[in-house]
């Protein structure tokens, strides 16, 4: 049999139809509408305020949306208080108690919930096993590494076997190389568990690592959708392409407009962009170009589009890459990175020389909004 053409996608696990919170007249969740599919890992990412706290507290019953509707396979959460929803919030202060051991920490929601003893025990075992935590079982928290904190409190949410797992900033309180490495251990225990999780965090490799699929958001709304690669090499708007990642982004012209391909001029250089857009010659558009899609030669190559001219002003040494500031003529700057494959290299640039910068046909992301 083939497979029939478009045929749909799994079915939404959690739907969020149109939601809205308003504070005081203010909307800090504004028509937001999204589909979680079963077993993902999707995460909400965007700047301090944005309203990803609020949009979970509404997942987790703490916040009443407006309007709009939150359904948890195939059921309708309206007026369902939290305690009564398959849901658990694991919180930006995870804050476990600290008088408790490790044991007893994640035994407590069960125990609360009059879980029969050999299944606590149980579920308590098998917690301690999957976060690797079995011989600091009689520890109290204070005795264990933030990293090690953070997977008690993981086990603690997870004992309770909740459908959905909302992880609000998880790993805010750790530093970054234990950062690192924490969120892969979060990703294997989550998908270990095979619970649908939805994490907010403002830390784009974060939500890199982690996520299946990230939502972008800005104040209140949803800007793009989209897995981890797709919102960096497909930004759909300048906001986006500027949020995530680094990037240079030029304002141009549509000058030729051919199906297969356009060119795009801009003060420095002429884009040939080998693709077609949604657009018209004499269109002002904006042009994304990610610092490591392009390279640093002394020689002029031989095309004359998608090159630039330009003077090393910065170098900027990050251990496994550089970051080389190039001044174009129009006086902006160009950011350009190269790795540092090699440790020493011969002919290195240096500050004050003047280098071509080329990319290819396929380096750039037109930005029509
Ligand atoms: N209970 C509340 N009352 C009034 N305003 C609130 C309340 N909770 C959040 N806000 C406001 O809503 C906006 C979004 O907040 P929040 O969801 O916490 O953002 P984020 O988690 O993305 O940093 C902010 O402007 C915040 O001040
Ligand atoms: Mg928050």
């Amino acid at each position: 049999m083939t497979p029939t053409p478009h045929a749909p996608a799994a079915p939404a696990y959690l739907q969020i139809e149109d939601v809205v919170k308003e504070f005081d007249g203010y909307k800090a969740v504004n028509h937001v509408s999204l589909e979680i599919t079963k077993g993902e890992i999707f995460a909400l990412l965007g700047s301090s305020g944005c309203g990803k706290t609020t949009l979970l507290r509404m997942l987790a019953g703490f916040e009443t949306p407006t309007s709009g509707r939150i359904v948890l396979n195939g059921q309708d959460l309206a007026g369902m208080p939290p305690y009564e929803r398959p849901i658990n919030m694991m919180f930006q202060s995870y804050a476990l108690f600290p008088h408790l051991t490790v044991w007893d920490n994640i035994a407590f929601g069960l125990k609360r919930d009059g879980l029969p003893r050999d299944q606590i025990a149980e579920r308590v075992e098998t917690m301690l096993k999957l976060v690797q935590l079995g011989k600091y079982a009689r520890r109290k928290p204070h005795q264990l590494s933030g990293g090690q904190q953070q997977r008690v409190a993981l086990a603690r949410s997870l004992a309770k076997r909740p459908q959905l797992m909302l992880l609000d900033e998880p790993l805010g309180a750790l530093d970054k190389k234990l950062r690192e490495e924490t969120q892969i251990e979060l990703v294997n225990i989550i998908e270990e568990v095979g619970v649908t999780c939805v994490m907010v965090t403002h830390d784009q490799e974060e939500a890199m690592t982690m996520a299946s699929r990230i939502a972008v958001m800005s104040e209140g709304r949803i800007l793009q959708v989209g897995p981890p690669g797709e919102i960096y090499e497909t930004p759909a708007t300048r906001f986006v392409a500027d949020f995530i990642g680094n990037v240079n982004l030029m304002d141009g012209v549509v000058s030729a407009d051919e199906p297969d391909h356009v060119v795009i001029d801009c003060a420095d250089c002429r884009h040939y962009v080998g693709h077609g857009i949604t657009g018209t010659k004499g269109m002002a558009v904006g042009v994304a170009l990610r610092p490591e899609k392009i390279q640093l030669t002394r020689e002029a190559p031989g095309d004359e589009f998608n090159r630039a001219r330009g003077k090393v002003k910065d170098i900027a040494y990050f251990g496994s890459f550089t970051v080389y500031h190039l001044a174009l003529p129009s006086g902006a700057v160009l950011k350009v990175s190269r790795s540092n494959v090699q440790r020493h290299r011969d002919h290195e640039l240096t500050w004050g020389d003047d280098v071509w910068a080329h990319w290819s046909r396929s380096a750039h992301v037109v930005l029509t909004q």
